[in-house]
């Protein structure tokens, strides 16, 4: 009988998470935009260098909030990867944009900037990069593209916090960004997320259509006595309890970046010569990119090697997990007019990649069972 278990992802304590969330409750505030929730705002502000920012409740939302603050209108066409989550593309089809989805690189699997420009139309409203992994797409050629046609750019960066690209932090480069909280996140508060800004321009308009679509946050500063509805807008705050167990994650940054780098390392250096023998692709970090950390993942030779290494893990207590379908040949995708052979690379990297355990409670000696298990694999 086998007693292996290894997760995918197992939630974590990394500090004071229970007693800030005791705190927030003593402090009598528990919803949006309290104590906890300023503290997460001014240490994003801080450690990143951004404008501003907002907590969400999510990625999603932070992504639909940057949809409402491009004022994205029916027939708008926005440019994203074909390679990513669905809220990266149904933030804008939300707000009824055509999607345009890009081939990935083989290599870094983000957003083939060489196809960008060609995909540029007259009714293009935004390009949506996502640093796939946490690995920086290539912003330079990117936002050249995007400044000669006037556009702005909001990153996805849902696995990127504290990754780089050229020094420079990722979710820094687009008029906005959108993180992620989620619990297999570095950073989690369970559900989570977070709009960063960078063009000062979309500040009060983010706090309006944050709060409901009211000035409240201009209210509560005292820079008008009473508040009304002034635009559209939704509910997108957190509660400060979930903001006071962000805060406790965000206080030990050092000890969950060192922790990751050390599993992302162990995994790179366990692996290597079984992957170069089996012809399996690990993942490519260019020269000029300083990764998040954020996930572990393997290219497999094809499908059946693939969906044969994710059983072969299951059935000796290893849980590993595939990661996103093409989005042109989902239902919706293909309401777009998605066809297979649109994008090539996606379709390939969805049915061969696999992402293995990986989180801020994982042991080497768990990561040891499940590279050895790796290696015994039979191709
Ligand atoms: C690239 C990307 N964008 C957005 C999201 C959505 O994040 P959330 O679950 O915080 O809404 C995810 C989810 O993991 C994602 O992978």
């Amino acid at each position: 009988m086998n007693e292996l278990k290894v997760d995918f992802n197992r939630p974590a304590l990394m500090g004071h998470e229970l007693e800030y969330m005791k705190q927030a409750i003593e402090n009598g505030h528990i919803s949006g935009d309290g104590p906890f929730t300023k503290k997460c705002h001014a240490f994003l502000e801080q450690e990143l260098g951004v404008q501003k920012a907002l907590l969400t409740t999510s990625c999603t939302h932070a992504l639909e909030m940057s949809a409402m603050l491009l004022d994205i209108q029916p027939g708008d066409e926005v440019i994203l990867p074909d390679f990513t989550f669905v809220s990266t593309v149904n933030a804008f089809v939300l707000r009824g944009a055509r999607p345009v989805f890009l081939d990935i690189r083989p290599d870094t699997l983000n957003l083939d900037e060489s196809r960008l420009a060609a995909a540029i139309t007259s009714r293009t409203k935004a390009i949506v990069p996502v640093h796939y992994a946490g690995i920086g797409c290539a912003m330079d050629s990117i936002m050249d593209v995007a400044a000669r046609h006037s556009l702005p750019v909001v990153e996805d960066n849902a696995h990127g916090l504290f990754g780089k690209y050229k020094g420079k932090y990722l979710g820094t480069f687009g008029s906005m960004a959108s993180q992620s909280f989620h619990e297999t996140k570095n950073f989690t508060s369970g559900e989570g997320g977070a709009l960063l800004i960078n063009d000062p321009i979309l500040v009060e308009r983010a706090e309006i259509i944050r709060e409901k679509g009211t000035n409240r946050s201009r209210f509560f500063r005292g820079q008008v006595d009473k508040y009304t509805w002034v635009d559209v807008g939704s509910s997108y705050l957190p509660s400060d309890i979930l903001a006071a167990f962000l805060f406790a994650q965000f206080e030990q940054r050092e000890k969950i970046q060192l922790h990751r780098k050390q599993v992302w390392e162990l995994y790179q250096a366990g692996l290597k010569d079984w992957a170069d023998s089996h012809d399996v692709q690990l993942p490519c970090i260019p020269d000029d990119c300083e990764q998040s950390y954020h996930m572990f993942y393997m290219l497999l030779p094809s499908l059946e090697l693939r969906q044969n290494l994710i059983a072969y893990l299951r059935e000796r207590g290893i849980y590993s997990v595939f990661h996103y379908l093409p989005l042109h040949l989902s239902d919706m995708g293909r309401s777009f007019g998605g066809k297979t052979g649109d994008c090539p690379v996606t379709e390939r990297v969805s049915d061969q990649l696999i992402r293995l355990p990986f989180h801020n409670s994982l042991t080497s000696s768990e990561q040891e069972q499940v590279i050895d298990l790796i290696q015994g694999f039979p191709f």
